[in-house]
């Protein structure tokens, strides 16, 4: 923990925010005025600044652009009906950075930095949070390896950011996912846990197999076996079958989803049966095949709560029905609108006020 922390602040002349059409938003295409940043030199974190967002210059030897030292978060800021700012679970994120730095062999970053930066980042660029419904002002934390060196070992400076970007919804419609059977996302003893570029990058080429066959996303499964369902890559899935929520454990090969945590804490308060356990393959088309499969769903930060409409395994379509009102994915979907506009009272205590 620091003592003191003090952050420059370089503020722009002029702000773009009204260069920006907020009723048509997409997905990380628009940033905000501003990005904080920290440097790891000399074996500590120094110069975190507030700065204009904008282009960085380095070294083509950067070796987090060669070796892969990167790592990120993904969260949101609200604006509640009340026109305050609210950031949902920002210390669970400031967790996972550092569960991510360490599986990678970068220094850990103290939570004030991450806290009390992206507080005053957000309070900054508050105009640039999004009123409607469901949309937000989605928070990028990253971090990478600064070194200019191309040589194999950790480096030993890091690079901190976090940029800004006012976001709609990730996915438009209930999407269409492959449950992949060949290609792996991730392996015992691997880095699935980590929120690192690398697995990312892994995965572009199946997910584009997929989409060429007409699906939105892949659902991972297991390396050695193929015969359980792991996560979606963009998201953490879910299942209700025959009356109770199932997903499968978090482990070395599946994201920790603070979304997924989140969802799970409120199956529990709401009494919904709920298992977190290994899942086969078999028994969700079973299910899908003999109409137990009740819901299907991802969770996760961009994608929020993203109904499944069909899932394809083995060359095969299992359509599912459109979600109804009172299934659990919407009721928990729209409680988590109401919790961030600030109709719903915040009773597990996951909004920090900017
Ligand atoms: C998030 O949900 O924040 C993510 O990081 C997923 C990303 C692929 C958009």
């Amino acid at each position: 923990m620091l003592t003191t922390l003090s952050i420059s602040i370089n503020q722009v002349a002029r702000s773009r925010r009204d260069e920006v059409d907020f009723q048509n938003l997409v997905f990380g295409r628009t940033f905000s005025d501003h990005m904080l940043m920290a440097e790891f030199r000399d074996g500590q974190w120094q110069n975190v600044s507030i700065r204009p967002y904008g282009p960085l210059s380095f070294s083509p030897a950067l070796m987090g652009l060669h070796y892969g030292q990167s790592i990120f978060e993904g969260m949101k800021a609200y604006r509640t009906i009340a026109n305050q700012v609210v950031l949902f679970r920002p210390e669970e994120n400031a967790r996972r950075l550092n569960r991510s730095a360490q599986r990678m062999c970068m220094p850990e970053l103290p939570e004030e930095i991450f806290i009390e930066g992206l507080r005053q980042l957000v309070a900054l660029d508050k105009e640039w949070v999004p009123e409607a419904e469901g949309a937000a002002l989605y928070l990028r934390p990253l971090m990478f390896a600064s070194d200019e060196y191309v040589g194999l070992r950790p480096s030993e400076n890091y690079t901190f950011l976090v940029m800004a970007s006012p976001v709609a919804a990730y996915y438009a419609e209930p999407v269409r996912v492959k449950i992949e059977t060949h290609y792996v996302r991730a392996s015992p003893g691997g880095t699935g846990a980590a929120k690192t570029a690398g697995n990312y990058a892994a995965s572009m080429h199946p997910a584009r197999l997929a989409q060429q066959e007409g699906y939105h996303q892949l659902i991972w499964t297991d390396a050695l076996t193929h015969q359980f369902v792991e996560e979606a890559g963009t998201m953490n899935v879910m299942f209700k079958i025959g009356g109770k929520i199932i997903t499968a454990p978090t482990g070395d090969t599946i994201l920790a989803g603070i979304t997924r945590k989140s969802i799970l804490q409120l199956a529990r308060a709401w009494g919904y049966p709920l298992e977190e356990r290994p899942l086969a393959v078999a028994e969700v088309i079973e299910a899908a095949q003999n109409t137990q499969l009740e819901e299907a769903f991802g969770v996760g930060t961009a994608a929020m709560i993203s109904p499944i409409a069909l899932i394809g395994y083995e060359g095969q379509h299992y359509p599912l029905a459109p979600l109804q009102k009172d299934s659990f994915a919407l009721r928990a979907k729209q409680y988590l609108i109401d919790l961030c506009k600030g109709r719903e009272a915040d009773t597990f205590g996951w909004l920090t006020e900017v």
